[in-house]
């Protein structure tokens, strides 16, 4: 049986910066409180006409031109985002109609923060078993809609963001290359910890002017138990992709994790031992993307050669669920 290998790899940011001083603005916060307690300098949010397709489509565009191909190469499309540009159908269709394809399949994740790696194992098992030969995988974000731009909302707008990271896979026979293994899990007793409440199809009308003036329609997190959960399940989950595979944290060239929190990956780079090498954050400037953090970071990476062909990384995240899951890349 192949295993997957990555072929390229893209990412989109807007071009709108805000920075901690432009929050501060905006609410009662400030750069030293945010970047104390979450190592964000700025972040990019969306402007007049950025759509989480479009952001897609242009981190798509990067990676086929990374990995050399054309569009209409692609097999399927793998699209995982928590903040889809309408309620039906999903992002994949919009995404494919963009690219100007033919009617492959696209099927879309709702994995929040999970998305990026949950859509990676989904596109793994469709290459290996032989079903599809080209897979682009997308995590696209706008989250910069669904926060309380006020002192209210505070502690979850200075943390999320948008942007896009896509990367394109296919089947190698290359010994011992490719994805090698995952780790993935899921604990719905945490479901509203981290959760957007409306609109839903549980409520008639989905959204009532009522849950608008309660701001149920924002993101909504307990910030103190994400965080607790957050620093005992990567670690614990990157330790259990890389013992499927033989390996121990200490072998591993690169740990690209989901962005969360910069406190967060200093607590998890402790707890696996890690050098400050085998780290790779990029919080700073991007804040928490949702399920494209991973993608953004690849992609930086594999540009500025922090990976190169034959490394052995490590993929981890953890988000609204909660769920969790890391894989384990010889790239
Ligand atoms: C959100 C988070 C930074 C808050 O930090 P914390 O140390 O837990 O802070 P607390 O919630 O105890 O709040 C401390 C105070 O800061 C205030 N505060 C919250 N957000 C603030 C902001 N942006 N600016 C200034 N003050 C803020 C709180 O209102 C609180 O004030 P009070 O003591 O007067 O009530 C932290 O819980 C966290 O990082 N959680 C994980 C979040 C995350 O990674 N989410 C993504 C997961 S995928």
């Amino acid at each position: 049986m192949p295993r997957t290998r990555f072929l390229g790899t893209g990412f989109a940011v807007p071009d709108r910066v805000v920075t901690n001083d432009d929050l501060s603005h905006l609410m009662d916060t400030s750069d030293e409180w945010i970047r104390t307690r979450t190592g964000i300098q700025e972040r990019r949010w969306a402007g007049d006409g950025d759509t989480n397709a479009a952001l897609a489509h242009e981190a798509t565009v990067r990676a086929l031109e990374a990995a050399g191909l054309e569009a209409d190469t692609l097999d399927a499309i793998i699209y995982a985002t928590s903040t889809p540009d309408h309620f039906a159908p999903g992002n994949g269709v919009y995404l494919q109609r963009l690219l100007g394809l033919g009617p492959i399949p696209s099927i879309d994740v709702r994995n929040q923060c999970s998305g990026f790696v949950y859509a990676l194992a989904m596109a793994d098992a469709f290459i290996r078993c032989g079903q599809f030969h080209r897979v682009l995988v997308v995590g696209s974000e706008i989250q910069s809609t669904a926060m309380d731009i006020s002192t209210h909302g505070r502690d979850t707008a200075v943390i999320f963001a948008d942007g896009a990271g896509a990367v394109i896979l296919g089947p190698t026979n290359e010994s011992g290359r490719g994805i090698l293994a995952f780790d993935l899990h899921g604990d719905g007793t945490h479901a509203e910890k981290l959760w957007v409440d409306a609109p839903g199809s549980m409520y008639n009308p989905r959204m009532s002017h009522e849950q608008i003036d309660e701001g149920r329609h924002f993101l909504e997190m307990d910030g103190k138990e994400v965080f607790r959960h957050a620093v005992v399940r990567m670690p614990e989950s990157v330790r259990a992709a890389l013992a499927a595979t033989g390996h121990a944290p200490a072998d591993i060239k690169l740990l690209v994790a989901h962005q969360a929190n910069l406190r967060i990956a200093d607590m998890m780079q402790k707890s696996l031992g890690l050098r400050d090498d085998q780290v790779y954050n990029n919080i700073m400037w991007y804040g928490n993307t949702t399920a494209a953090t991973i993608p953004i970071a690849l992609d930086e990476c594999v540009r500025s050669g922090r990976i190169v062909p034959g490394d052995l990384i490590a993929l981890t995240a953890f988000g609204s669920g909660f769920l969790w899951g890391s894989a384990v890349v010889r790239w």
